[in-house]
C-alpha cells in the first residue's frame, strides 16, 4: 500500500495531502559532531605553526564568515565543507597553499584520510591554468552524484576520472570552472547575478534564484553546458555556461489571489515561486518558497517539473526555509524556527487567509532572525509533509540544553542540510550566537563556545539508528522544456505576472462566513499600501471560525525595497477547536524593520493567544 501510494504521488497523481498516508512514528536520532580543520583566532602569516598543525595542512578561523557545510559524498562516509584557512606561512612554504576560501571534504565515519588528516582540500594548491577566472562566490558547497565534480559557489571542481575522496584526485588532476550566466545579448552576463545556486540530482541541471531591482526575487532553471574556448562574455576562460534557461513564471498563469469582479478567489494551484532551494531526491520536483497559503506563515511548496502540479510541503505556522531531500525521496529535512516560538505571535492562528501578506510579507521574513541569529533547527519530516497534528520531529531535540550540547538553543542551525545517499543520516552546520546579537544591552548573555578552538560553527551529524540503507530514487529525465515555465534566453524579461488590483472585495470561506477586504495601492511603489479585512464567520476549515478585524498600511520608503514599516491593528478571535485571539494592544503594533539586516524593531505590541498560551512579539534588538 504504501509502495503503491509513493509510486503515485510520484507520478504526480496525487497532490495536495487528502491521500496522504498517515504520518510516521518518531524515530531514534543519534546526533555527533564532526571533525574540522585545528582552529586559530590569529589570522596574521604563519600564525599557523607546525605547534597547531603538525601536518603543514592548515587552520580555519574561529569566526564562520565564510564557513559553509554541503552535502555527502556517494559513499556518505564524507561532507563537502568550505572553510576559511587563516594564518598560513608565505610561500615557498608547501603549507602556504591553505589560505583563503577552500572547498573541504571532512570525515563522517570517525575515520581519517592517509596523511593521518580528518579532512582534505579540493581546491588547495591546484594550479592556476587549472583554475582561471573563478567566481569569488564559493557559498553552497555541493557534491554531485557522481562523486567527481562538486559546486562550489558558482564554480565547478571537477576531477576528471576519479571521485573527489580518492587519494589519486591530486592538485594537478583538479579543474575549476567558473559559471556564467548569459543574460544579455551581448554574452556579458549584466541583467541578472545569480544566487544561491543548487545543482540538480541529473548533475546538469541547476536551479537559482536572482533579485530584480524593485526588491523582487525570480527562481531559474537552466543547463550546463562546457565551453572550453568561450567567444564572448566574461570570463574568457573554459567555463559552464547555463543554457536552455527558464524561469519559473507561468506566461498568462493564474496568481495566488485573484478577482473575479468584486470577489476574490484564491488559487492553490498557482505557480508563485519565491526563493528556489532544491530538488526532490530524484529531481522531480523543484523545491521552494511560497507565497503564503496563511496569514504571515511561510512554507515551503514543491512543484513538479513536467505536470506544474504544486504540492504544499510545510504548514506549520513556524518559518522555513532551507531544506533538502532524501536521495530515496521519501524524506525531506528543513531548516524551521518551529518550537522557538520566534514567529508565534504574527503566524499562530491559523487558517486566516493570506490577504494582509500583500503588505505584510517581508515582515514574516525579517523578524524570523535577529541579525545574525538564527532560530532554525532541523526538522524531519516525511515526503507528504505536515499535515492534521503531524509537524514532523526535531532532529536534535534529545539533549539536556546545557552549553554545547546537540540541543543547545544558542547554536543556530544554517544553510543547507542534506541527507546521506542511503537516506540513513544527516548532516547540517549550526554557529553559536555572537555579539551583537547577545551580551551588551541585549538581554541575552553571549555563551561561550565549547567548541574545538573557541570554534563559533560546528558541523553535526545525525544517524537515523532504526533505517537501513535505501536505494536512491531513479533520477526523473528533465525535458528540454519546462512545459509550464518560461523560456529566458539572453536578453529576455520575465514576463508579466498577475496583478490583483486594488479594490473593495468579498471572499468566501470554503466552509461558510464570509471576509470583506479593501486593498489600496501604492503608486509611488507600484505595490500595495494598505490592506484591511472584516471577517464575518470566516472559515475555510471546518472547526476554525473567524471573526473580527485585520488592517496593515505599509508606509515604505519607496526607494528601499528592503524598509519594512507597517502600522497594524489586529483584533481576530477564532472559534471551535481552538480558542485564540490576534491583537494589536491601544494604538496597534508599529513595525519598522529592514529584510537585509533583521533587527527587530516595534512600538507597540501584537500578541496571538491560543488556548490561553499567549504568544509575544521579540523585545526590541532582540
Ligand atoms: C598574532 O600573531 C602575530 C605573529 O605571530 C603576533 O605578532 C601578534 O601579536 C598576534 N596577535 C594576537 C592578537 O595575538
Ligand atoms: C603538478 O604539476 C606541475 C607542473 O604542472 C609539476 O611541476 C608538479 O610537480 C606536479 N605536482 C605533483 C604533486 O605531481
Ligand atoms: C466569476 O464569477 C462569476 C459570477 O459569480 C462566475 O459565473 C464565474 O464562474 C467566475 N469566474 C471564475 C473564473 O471563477
Ligand atoms: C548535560 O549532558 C552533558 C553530556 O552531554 C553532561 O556532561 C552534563 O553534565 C549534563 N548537564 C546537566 C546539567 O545535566
Ligand atoms: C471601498 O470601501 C471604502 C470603505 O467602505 C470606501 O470608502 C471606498 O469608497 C470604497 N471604494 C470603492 C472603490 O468602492
Ligand atoms: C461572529 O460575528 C457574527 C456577526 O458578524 C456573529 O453573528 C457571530 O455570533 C460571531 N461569532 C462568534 C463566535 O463570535
Amino acid at each position: 500500500m504504501m509502495l503503491a501510494v509513493s509510486l503515485l504521488a510520484a507520478l504526480g497523481i496525487f497532490s495536495g495531502t487528502h491521500a496522504s498516508p498517515s504520518p510516521p512514528a518518531p524515530e531514534p536520532i543519534e546526533v555527533f559532531e564532526l571533525p574540522l580543520p585545528p582552529v586559530i583566532s590569529n589570522t596574521t602569516e604563519g600564525s599557523c605553526t607546525a605547534d597547531i598543525n603538525p601536518r603543514g595542512t592548515g587552520c580555519i578561523h574561529q569566526v564562520f564568515d565564510e564557513f559553509q557545510a554541503g552535502d555527502f559524498t556517494p559513499d556518505g562516509k564524507h561532507v563537502i565543507v568550505n572553510v576559511e584557512f587563516v594564518g598560513a606561512p608565505a610561500a615557498p612554504n608547501p603549507a602556504s597553499i591553505y589560505s583563503g576560501e577552500q572547498a573541504i571534504l571532512i570525515k563522517a565515519d570517525g575515520t581519517t584520510f592517509p596523511n593521518g588528516d580528518t579532512w582534505k582540500c579540493l581546491s588547495c594548491g591546484v594550479p592556476a591554468g587549472n583554475a582561471r577566472s573563478l567566481d569569488p562566490e564559493r557559498d553552497y558547497p555541493h557534491v554531485a552524484r557522481n562523486g567527481k565534480q562538486a559546486l562550489w559557489g558558482h564554480n565547478i571542481i571537477d576531477c576528471g576520472d576519479f571521485a573527489l575522496t580518492s587519494s589519486q584526485c591530486t592538485p594537478n588532476q583538479t579543474h575549476i570552472y567558473p559559471i556564467h550566466w548569459p543574460t544579455s545579448v551581448d554574452g556579458s552576463g549584466k541583467g541578472g547575478i545569480p544566487r544561491e545556486m543548487r545543482l540538480h540530482p541529473d548533475d546538469t541541471h541547476m536551479g537559482w534564484s536572482s533579485f530584480t531591482s524593485t526588491g523582487g526575487q525570480f527562481a531559474y532553471f537552466g543547463r550546463l553546458q562546457f565551453n572550453p574556448s568561450p567567444k564572448d562574455g566574461i570570463p574568457l576562460a573554459p567555463r559552464y555556461d547555463l543554457v536552455n534557461v527558464n524561469v519559473l513564471i507561468q506566461s498568462h498563469g493564474v496568481g495566488p489571489i485573484m478577482a473575479n469582479g468584486t470577489e476574490l478567489q484564491l488559487h492553490d494551484e498557482a505557480i508563485s515561486v519565491g526563493e528556489l532551494r532544491g530538488f526532490s531526491g530524484s529531481g522531480d520536483e523543484i523545491l521552494y518558497i511560497g507565497s503564503p497559503r496563511e496569514a504571515n506563515n511561510i512554507d515551503v511548496f514543491a512543484i513538479h517539473v513536467t505536470t506544474g502540479a504544486v504540492r504544499r510541503l510545510t504548514s506549520h505556522p513556524e518559518y522555513i526555509d532551507p531544506l533538502a531531500f532524501s536521495h530515496d525521496n521519501n524524506w525531506f529535512v528543513g531548516m524551521d524556527t518551529r518550537g522557538s516560538n520566534r514567529q508565534m505571535w504574527m503566524s499562530g492562528m491559523r487558517y486566516i487567509p493570506p490577504l494582509i501578506d500583500l503588505v505584510t510579507v517581508t515582515a514574516a521574513s525579517s523578524t524570523r532572525n535577529n541579525g545574525a541569529r538564527r532560530f532554525f533547527q532541523p526538522v524531519l519530516i516525511d515526503r507528504y509533509g505536515d499535515r492534521d497534528t503531524y509537524f514532523g520531529q526535531g532532529v536534535n531535540v534529545a539533549g539536556n540544553g546545557s552549553s554545547g550540547s546537540v540541543n543547545d538553543p544558542n547554536w543556530n542551525g544554517r544553510a543547507d542540510p542534506a541527507f546521506s545517499p542511503d537516506s540513513t543520516k544527516i548532516t547540517f552546520w549550526q554557529a553559536i550566537v555572537a555579539s551583537p546579537d547577545c551580551g551588551g544591552v541585549n538581554p541575552l548573555v553571549c555563551p561561550v563556545s565549547t567548541a574545538d578552538g573557541g570554534r563559533t560553527y560546528r558541523v553535526m551529524l545525525a544517524h537515523l539508528t532504526k533505517r537501513s540503507p535505501q536505494q536512491p530514487a531513479p533520477i526523473f529525465q528533465i525535458p528540454d522544456k519546462i512545459p509550464w515555465a518560461t523560456p529566458f534566453p539572453p536578453g529576455a524579461s520575465a514576463p508579466n505576472q498577475y496583478h490583483l488590483p486594488a479594490g473593495n472585495y468579498t471572499l468566501r470561506g470554503k466552509v461558510q462566513g464570509v471576509a470583506h477586504a479593501i486593498i489600496t495601492s501604492n503608486p509611488e511603489t507600484g505595490g500595495y499600501r494598505s490592506v484591511s479585512v472584516r471577517y464575518e464567520d470566516y472559515s475555510d476549515v471546518k472547526g476554525y471560525v473567524i471573526n473580527g478585524t485585520e488592517s496593515v498600511t505599509s508606509i515604505n520608503t519607496p526607494t528601499d525595497p528592503w524598509e519594512v514599516k507597517l502600522e497594524w491593528y489586529s483584533d481576530l478571535h477564532e472559534t471551535g477547536v481552538v480558542t485564540a485571539t490576534k491583537k494589536t494592544g491601544p494604538g496597534g503594533f508599529h513595525l519598522s524593520t529592514n529584510a537585509q539586516t533583521n533587527l527587530f524593531k516595534a512600538d507597540g505590541t501584537l500578541t496571538t493567544t491560543i488556548d490561553g498560551v499567549i504568544y509575544e512579539q521579540p523585545a526590541n534588538g532582540t
